[in-house]
């Protein structure tokens, strides 16, 4: 009989999750962005190889978070985890993995000195806002103020 796991793992972002994340992203947006995905991830483990992480559920990659803390930037002097982006396949969601990858990450941030963790949500976007509110985030006093050019 062959045993199946379906802990979620969560670890560090690594290079080779590349082709995972390009697909889970494709799964979300329909769009099949590798070249983006290739310079997206590796700006962010340039800036900080420990912090972003995925999540493997049965030895696949089925989430990633990606973020880095930052400071001095919108009149923002504490030192902040910023949520950039995130996805999780959605044949695996309502099962946690968003969750404990939230968890993992804001230890992360917490690790690296942060104050406090944001994110950007379009109002639109309610399974984000939902999702966020449900990780104890609420709505910030910092607008974000846009315009065409
Ligand atoms: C939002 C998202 C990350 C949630 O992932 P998930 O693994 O299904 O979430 P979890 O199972 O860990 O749920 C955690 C909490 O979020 C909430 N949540 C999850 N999906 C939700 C939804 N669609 N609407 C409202 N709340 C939601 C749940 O209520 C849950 O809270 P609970 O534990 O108190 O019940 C996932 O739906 C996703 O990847 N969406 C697309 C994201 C996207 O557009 N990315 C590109 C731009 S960055």
């Amino acid at each position: 009989m062959t045993a199946t796991t379906t802990e979620v793992i969560i670890r560090p972002l690594d290079e080779l999750d590349i082709s995972a994340i390009v697909r889970i992203d494709e799964q979300i947006g329909g769009s099949y962005r590798p070249d983006v995905w290739e310079r997206r991830i590796g700006y962010y483990l340039r800036r900080d190889p420990e912090t972003s992480v995925v999540a493997e559920l049965d030895g696949r990659v089925v989430g990633f978070m990606l973020g880095e803390v930052r400071s001095g930037e919108f009149g923002l002097e504490e030192p902040t985890g910023w949520v950039e982006v995130l996805g999780v396949d959605p044949d695996c969601r309502g099962r946690a993995v968003g969750r404990r990858m939230g968890e993992a990450i804001l230890q992360h941030f917490k690790e690296r000195g942060a104050r406090s963790v944001r994110t950007l949500v379009d109002e639109e976007q309610t399974e984000l806002s939902g999702f966020f509110s449900s990780l104890g985030f609420e709505p910030s006093s910092v607008r974000a103020f846009v315009r065409p050019v």
